[in-house]
């Protein structure tokens, strides 16, 4: 098990379509990274963010034991940081589809902020009724982040090894949703990400 493997400057869906995982570090610039920082802080003070929830659509509750961040959606009115960042996801939407025919055809996005000491236990991103979703896209939006602070996004592999990746500010991390349990380790300090899915039309 490599500590935080990091990422190499490859071409995003090339490692999405092999491996399926691929992280980006330097997706968002650090003035961008702050902008949106700033945009989920505005959010925050009019009371936009909730508890998430977990379990299928008609039996959804609170439970921090298994999931402690809060979570917004990035709804409309944007603010202009927010509408660049759907702009770029828009162009990695068409990447995707073009070079891996993956059918995509709409983004459901939100923020995440784990306060420190929270997580999210191992889980996969298809609950029931949810396989719509075919790429999970993490991007975040944490400006400092010491190697000691946890929070690694930790993902599985068929074979009972797992890789940890830092939520270091502007690294994208996207994976097939299909299948692939991942948690998230709990951190020291807040922890805050812009988080969700690519989806296809048809279930
Ligand atoms: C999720 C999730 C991972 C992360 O929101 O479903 O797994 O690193 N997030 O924030
Ligand atoms: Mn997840």
């Amino acid at each position: 098990m490599v500590a935080d493997a990091g990422s190499l400057p490859g071409v995003l869906h090339a490692d999405l379509l092999t491996e399926g995982l691929a992280v980006r570090d330097g997706f968002l610039s650090p003035p961008r990274v702050l902008g949106l920082h700033e945009c989920a802080a505005r959010r925050r003070v009019r009371g936009d963010f909730s508890p998430a929830r977990v379990g299928a659509e008609s039996r959804l509750q609170t439970r921090r034991e298994i999931r402690g961040d809060s979570t917004c959606w990035l709804a409309e009115p944007l603010f202009a940081e927010e509408r660049a960042l759907l702009d770029d996801l828009e162009r990695l939407r068409l990447e995707f589809n073009r070079e891996g025919y993956l059918g995509l055809f709409d983004l459901e996005l939100h923020y995440a902020r784990y306060p420190s000491g929270a997580g999210y236990a191992r889980h996969l991103d298809q609950p029931l009724g949810r396989d719509q979703r075919r790429v999970s896209v993490i991007l975040y939006l944490n400006p400092e982040w010491p190697a000691a602070a946890g929070g690694e996004l930790r993902v599985f592999d068929g074979a009972q090894g797992h890789r940890d990746i830092e939520p270091i500010g502007g690294r994208l991390v996207c994976f097939l949703t299909a299948g692939r349990e991942h948690e998230v380790l709990p951190a020291r300090r807040d922890r805050l990400s812009v988080s969700g899915w690519f989806r296809s039309r048809e279930r």
